[in-house]
């Protein structure tokens, strides 16, 4: 398991992907909307692992919501597994509150899911793995 990404919530994407260009000295090299979360994302490359920056696309977005009560920040932290299905089960059965029981498509190829950020000491945690376009 490695991180694959760090997801942060942002207000504005223009203006976070303008800023992280030049905090990380490269270009997004990928934007990619996803309406069943009602986000566009926008990534960068950081060595073997990611920064995807989270912008809402409807005022009732979960991000929306995250940075009207929190601010913008990091949002989450997403780990690659290998089986998602086998990672959901097992974590279920450790008591871990995981936020659906499937997984959905999400952004960069990747099926996805979330455990909840209170039974992993504050953080939001993705699990995400790689499918065939
Ligand atoms: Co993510």
């Amino acid at each position: 398991m490695h991180i694959d990404h760090i997801g942060i919530a942002v207000d504005d994407l223009e203006k976070a992907v303008e800023t992280y260009e030049k905090l990380l000295d490269g270009e997004c090299y990928k934007r990619e909307v996803v309406d069943n979360q009602k986000v566009e994302t926008a990534f960068f490359e950081t060595g073997q692992s990611k920064v995807e920056l989270l912008g809402a696309t409807s005022p009732d977005s979960v991000i929306a919501k995250y940075v009207a009560k929190k601010g913008e920040g990091m949002h989450h932290v997403a780990f690659e597994v290998d089986d998602i299905h086998a990672e959901l089960k097992r974590l279920c059965e450790e008591g871990f509150t995981v936020l659906s029981d499937e997984p959905s498509r999400g952004a960069d190829n990747k099926l996805v899911a979330f455990v909840h950020p209170k039974d992993n000491h504050g953080v939001l945690v993705e699990l995400c793995q790689s499918v065939e376009e």
